[in-house]
């Protein structure tokens, strides 16, 4: 590890450039994230998580000490997979100690939290001195760690041992955007999304823009990116706004206080539901039915906790952010099924009444307008699905599977 970030003990947590708390690292390698005071006592303090807010409305601040990783909200903000442990191998870290992470990774952030070392600024002054000759490979291994999230480079690296596409930040065509490179291992995935998300669009669900690129055409990848053949999927960041300004997001594995491990565990679509009932009423809720109808029709089985956010516009109030990663995992996972329980079940063969029901109630949602949705949603998708110019964009095989997947769905879904 490089000894600049072995000293760091505590960490500041800026939302929207505020200090608004701080992770302090115990003894026995466990840390503990706390507010400050006039964060506590402000009125009108912006929304970290709802994971810190309390049955009455409040903001929960006792302290939790939590050993070897990150209290839940900020383990979700670090990179899974084989990213993380390339990254943890560059940082000389174990990849469990996502202190250390956040300690490199923390300026570039999904949402408006940036994290930094609080005594870095002096130690760097102090360092000044004793540093010549070190300072092209210091300032080497810092871009490298810097624009780890952000940067290509490293990404790419990581992509090389990983078995899906790769999802990296990119600037250009006048915003933010990120991209998701072709699979090694899957055909045509980012076509796939790219035609599933313009499907969303066409039955009325909110969608970035989004746009295929050839992997040729992405400026600053590493020569051998030319390796990865085909389009790359951009989709437009709405979590950055115009001039660079950051719109805080949280996912709902943060929402739940999960770690990013128990994406696929622990709460039900239901449990979504009655999040954004409470928080965000009927508008995102009944956005949320249309999509998770959509997902089941079009065999989008991968929607974990991480696959749905909030987004806090004005700082405090969370809305359903716009959709994102809608594949048909069906034609590269057979008999695929959903990631979260759907009325008891995680079925992608069409959907029952009595699941609905079942859904509706233990979101406590009112059933008829549920259901009015989700019948919506069939009608729509089938239709425009029929029209769909994007369809052509996919090789015969994987359209087929999907065709195939919409048709079965919709031929066996039941309402009543
Ligand atoms: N348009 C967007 N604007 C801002 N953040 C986004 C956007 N799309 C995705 N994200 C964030 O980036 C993360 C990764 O994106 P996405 O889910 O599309 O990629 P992925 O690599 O396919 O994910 P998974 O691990 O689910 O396979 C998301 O969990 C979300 O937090
Ligand atoms: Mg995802």
């Amino acid at each position: 590890m490089s000894s600049e970030f072995q000293k760091v003990n505590a960490l500041g947590v800026y939302l929207h450039d505020r200090r608004i708390g701080i992770i302090n690292r115990l003894v026995g390698d466990s840390h503990i994230f706390a507010f400050e005071q006039d964060y506590i006592d402000d009125p009108n303090r912006p929304t970290l998580s709802l994971s810190y807010k309390s049955r009455t409305g409040g903001l929960i601040t006792s302290v939790r000490q939590v050993s070897r990783r990150l209290p839940p909200f900020f383990s979700n903000l670090l990179p899974e997979g084989h990213l993380r442990d390339y990254l943890a191998e560059k940082a000389g870290v174990k990849k469990e100690r996502e202190f250390y992470l956040m300690a490199v990774l923390g300026a570039d952030l999904a949402g408006a939290v940036t994290v930094k070392p609080i005594d870095a600024g002096e130690r760097e002054h102090q360092h000044d001195h004793d540093r010549h000759g070190h300072e092209e490979e210091d300032q080497q291994q810092k871009n490298i760690l810097r624009f780890s999230l952000a940067g290509v480079q490293l990404k790419f690296s990581a992509v090389m041992e990983a078995s899906g596409g790769l999802t990296i930040p990119a600037h250009g065509v006048g915003g933010s955007w990120i991209t998701k490179l072709p699979s090694t291992q899957h055909a045509a995935v980012p076509e796939n999304e790219y035609a599933m998300l313009e499907l969303a669009r066409a039955i009325g669900i909110q969608v970035p823009s989004i746009r295929l690129v050839s992997v040729a055409e992405i400026e600053a990848l590493p020569p051998d990116a030319a390796r990865l053949k085909g389009k790359a999927l951009a989709v437009e960041r709405f979590d950055r706004a115009a001039g660079g300004h950051r719109i805080h997001m949280e996912d709902f594995a943060q929402v739940f206080g999960l770690f990013p491990d128990d994406k696929y565990g622990g709460r039900s679509y239901a449990n979504i539901a009655a999040v954004l009932w409470a928080e965000t009423g009927e508008e995102g809720t009944y956005e949320f039915v249309r999509r998770l109808m959509f997902s089941v029709l079009i065999g989008n089985a991968d929607m974990h906790l991480k696959n749905w956010s909030l987004l806090y516009p004005d700082g405090r109030t969370p809305i359903l952010s716009p959709a994102y990663d809608f594949v048909s995992t069906v034609p590269y996972i057979p008999g695929d099924s959903l990631a979260l329980s759907f009325g008891k079940t995680k079925s992608l063969d069409g959907v029952t009444a009595d699941q609905v029901r079942r859904f509706a109630d233990t979101a406590r949602l009112p059933m008829k307008p549920v259901m009015d949705i989700v019948r919506e949603t069939v009608e729509r998708t089938e239709r425009a699905w029929k029209e769909l110019p994007q369809k052509d964009l996919l090789p015969h095989d994987i359209l087929k599977v999907i065709d195939g997947q919409i048709a079965n769905a919709i031929a066996r879904t039941t309402l009543g």
